[in-house]
């Protein structure tokens, strides 16, 4: 017990956890003990399988194929999750309770959520705590705000609420209709007995399912530990007490990808993308997360659809919800038995082809030359940031190679190393949020100042050049409290242009959008910062294996080969010929670090003797 104790305290350094309770976490919305009351239990996607899955052959747009592949599925038993999870405990006492509400809500529904390290998180097959986000989690959901054409006895569920949501999203703040329901997009399921298969459940048609705002809930995260001053800063409130003010913007944010779609054009309706890519057999444009993440299909809702009155369908929400995630499901399917997960080969493959087009889908890439730079677009035609969601260890960038003549490599930029799983960052343009603990709160926590990859202590944006969606608008994501940090984006620019210096010699370059899920750097602090338990040495173990996370291996979203006009070496400005202005540039810059700037001819990085040469060897 003594040699416990004294590595922890010497793992942990001067860090002390902060004084936090369940109180300091408490978010409004439905509570465990509202459910307690209730008549029908969350049962579990099993339940549901039944019907709802496996009757397609040769598709997975069956609800429960896709869903059971996707990582909501998986949210519980997520090994990256575990190894957060501890870290949160560690860093804030009893804040994992706040983790287990979003990632395993079944549990937290029913009141599995002390210890806060998940310890009490039941396995079942009719009641499930592993389920993830599961089928009822959505399809009992309520919405906030009333909404005219939504189910009237909704209006009863909000009133019942012992902490009413108000109109505040995300956070955790669902509301569960504790009776049992089938809350769903159709209006004509006939509801008559013997007729309806879920009898005497009720099917319920339920526009809210077909709003931005039934994924709102969970993808907006703000740090329920700080308030934001006067001064735009946020300040640690860890004193057993629930927020002060309980309002989400007063609070840290952490993940907005709700907030970034409301201030998007997508949330006006707006045909936004060039062509149906997301759209599978919608018409019109796409507008909702739904509409991206949920693609309709041709399919039946149930077993039964050959038969009338249940028929096939033409618009049949994919359950897929295919997302960013590249490596994380494997590492499931890795650690839990496939009767357990409900995984298989033939699941996981579908889903990962399904990621691998959302990504290549995220974006376009165009590139040109200017003088002897090359400049690279990626414009964003996601709904939100491009990255969006999570930010830590989450990154996208460009990788870059310049041939010459005859097919050889001149140099390099934004190369992974399969060694490593790292990239050389200053060689090219990444694209990432910087999330901190700063200021009053590293110091209450015992931590340096800009401390990363601890996130509940997080409270500072350091950093953040993530691509903004169609829309955008700098004064309404100053509003929500997420404006780009450390760049400028104009009003309504929704890409974002890198510049670089053409290196002698090149005349064509091979350029590649890349993204990670899970850096190094992130994987290293979830082991070393762990004194508890295993967790992160099995995610570290998982990213690490060859046939498993493969460190992460990035998605390829967008390629290009761009033929590089034969330039004249020496024409620093590009007007076509190398002469006294050329020269005039080149010692007006002379000794100036600068790096992808016209004047460094040779790309060193500096404006020096080189340049000049090249100049002068070409003048005329
Ligand atoms: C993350 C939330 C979420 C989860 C989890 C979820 N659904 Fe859905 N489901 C929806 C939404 C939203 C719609 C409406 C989609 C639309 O109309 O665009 C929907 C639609 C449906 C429909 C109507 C037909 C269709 O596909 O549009 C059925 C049936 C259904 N879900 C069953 C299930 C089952 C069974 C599960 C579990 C295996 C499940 N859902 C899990 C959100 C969810
Ligand atoms: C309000 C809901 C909510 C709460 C509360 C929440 N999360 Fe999450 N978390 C999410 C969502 C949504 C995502 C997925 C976003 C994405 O994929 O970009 C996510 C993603 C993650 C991931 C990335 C998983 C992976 O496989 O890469 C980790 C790790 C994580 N959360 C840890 C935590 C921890 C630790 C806590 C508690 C301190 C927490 N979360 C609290 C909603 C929540
Ligand atoms: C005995 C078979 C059966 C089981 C079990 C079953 N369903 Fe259904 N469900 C159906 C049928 C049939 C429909 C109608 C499909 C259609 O019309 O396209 C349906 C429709 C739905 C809808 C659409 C409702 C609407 O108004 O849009 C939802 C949501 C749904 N089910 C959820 C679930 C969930 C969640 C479970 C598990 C807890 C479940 N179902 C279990 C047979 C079943
Ligand atoms: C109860 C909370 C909850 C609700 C409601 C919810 N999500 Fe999620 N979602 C999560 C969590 C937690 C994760 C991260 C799971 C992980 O990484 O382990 C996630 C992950 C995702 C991902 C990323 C998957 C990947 O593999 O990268 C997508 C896409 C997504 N959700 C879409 C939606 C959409 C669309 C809706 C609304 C129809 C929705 N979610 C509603 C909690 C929720
Ligand atoms: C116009 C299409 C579109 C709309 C609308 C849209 N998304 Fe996405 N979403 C994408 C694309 C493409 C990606 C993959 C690129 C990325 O990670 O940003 C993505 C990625 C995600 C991810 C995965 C992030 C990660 O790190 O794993 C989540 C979570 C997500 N979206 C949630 C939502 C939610 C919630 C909404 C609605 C509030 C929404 N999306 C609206 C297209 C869309």
């Amino acid at each position: 017990m003594l040699i416990c104790l004294s590595t922890i305290l010497l793992a942990l350094g001067d860090q002390v956890p902060l004084p936090t309770s369940v109180e300091d976490f408490l978010q409004p919305g439905t509570q465990p003990d509202d459910m307690v009351q209730m008549l029908d239990p969350l049962s579990s996607s099993n339940t549901c399988q039944a019907c709802h899955g496996d009757y397609l052959q040769d598709s997975f747009h069956e609800p429960w194929d896709g869903w059971v592949s996707n990582l909501m599925a998986q949210s519980a038993r997520d090994p990256i999750w575990h190894a957060a999870l501890t870290i949160a405990n560690q860093d804030a006492t009893d804040s994992g309770e706040y983790c287990i509400r979003c990632h395993a809500p079944v549990g937290w529904y029913r009141g599995h959520s002390l210890p806060s390290d998940g310890s009490a998180l039941e396995d079942g097959f009719f009641e499930n705590d592993f389920d993830g986000v599961n089928c009822q989690i959505c399809h009992r959901a309520v919405s906030p705000v009333p909404v005219p054409g939504d189910p009237v006895v909704d209006e009863s569920v909000r009133a019942a609420l012992e902490f009413p949501p108000g109109d505040g999203y995300g956070n955790g703040r669902l509301i569960l209709d504790p009776v049992d329901s089938r809350r769903g997009p159709y209006s004509d399921i006939p509801n008559t007995p013997g007729m309806n298969l879920h009898s005497p459940t009720p099917a319920i048609h339920s526009p809210f399912h077909q709003r931005s705002a039934a994924c709102s809930a969970c993808h907006e995260v703000r740090n329920p530990v700080t308030m934001k001053q006067a001064d735009g800063t946020y300040a640690p409130v860890a004193d057993g007490e629930p927020h002060p003010t309980q309002d989400p913007y007063d609070m840290y944010p952490e993940q907005t990808t709700w907030s970034e779609w409301l201030h998007s054009s997508f949330a006006d309706g707006a045909d936004v993308v060039p062509d149906d890519r997301f759209a599978g057999n919608l018409d019109g444009p796409v507008s909702t997360c739904q509409d991206c993440h949920m693609p309709d299909r041709v399919a039946g809702g149930c077993f039964a659809w050959e038969s009338p009155p249940w028929f096939e369908r033409q618009d049949l929400g994919d359950h897929g919800f295919a997302g960013a995630n590249s490596w994380v499901l494997k590492g499931v399917r890795s650690l839990y038995d496939d009767s357990v997960t409900g995984l298989s080969t033939e699941r996981m493959e579908a889903s990962l082809e399904r990621n691998i087009q959302m990504m290549r889908n995220a974006s376009d890439m165009d590139a040109w030359t200017e003088g002897n730079e090359l400049v690279v677009r990626v414009t964003n035609w996601s709904g939100h940031r491009l990255p969006t969601g999570y930010s830590e260890g989450r990154r996208m960038w460009l990788q870059l190679r310049w041939l010459d003549a005859s097919g050889g490599v001149v140099s390099e930029a934004g190369v992974w190393n399969p060694t490593t799983g790292d990239i050389v960052e200053s060689s090219t343009k990444v694209w990432k949020s910087v999330q901190v603990a700063a200021g009053a709160m590293a110091q209450a926590a015992g931590v340096p100042d800009g401390t990363t990859h601890h996130l509940v202590l997080l409270n500072k944006t350091e950093f953040d050049n993530r691509i903004p969606p169609a829309g955008f608008v700098n004064a309404e994501f100053e509003a929500f409290g997420a404006p780009p940090v450390g760049v400028t984006y104009a009003d309504g620019q929704h890409w974002d242009d890198s510049r670089f210096v053409i290196p002698v010699g090149a005349t064509q370059v091979a350029v590649t959008l890349l993204h990670q899920t899970t850096t190094p750097d992130y994987i290293d602090s979830l082991l070393e910062n762990n004194v508890t338990d295993e967790s992160g040495i099995i995610a570290w173990s998982l990213w690490n294996d060859p046939e498993i996370g493969n460190r992460s291996v990035p998605i390829d979203m967008d390629a290009l080969v761009f033929d590089l006009e034969p330039s004249t070496p020496g024409d620093v400005n590009g007007d076509g010929s190398v002469d006294f202005n050329d020269l005039l540039a080149i010692l007006s810059a002379w000794g100036a670090p600068c790096t992808g700037c016209s004047e460094d001819l040779d790309g060193d990085g500096e404006v020096g003797f080189n340049d000049l040469l090249i100049v002068l060897s070409n003048f005329g």
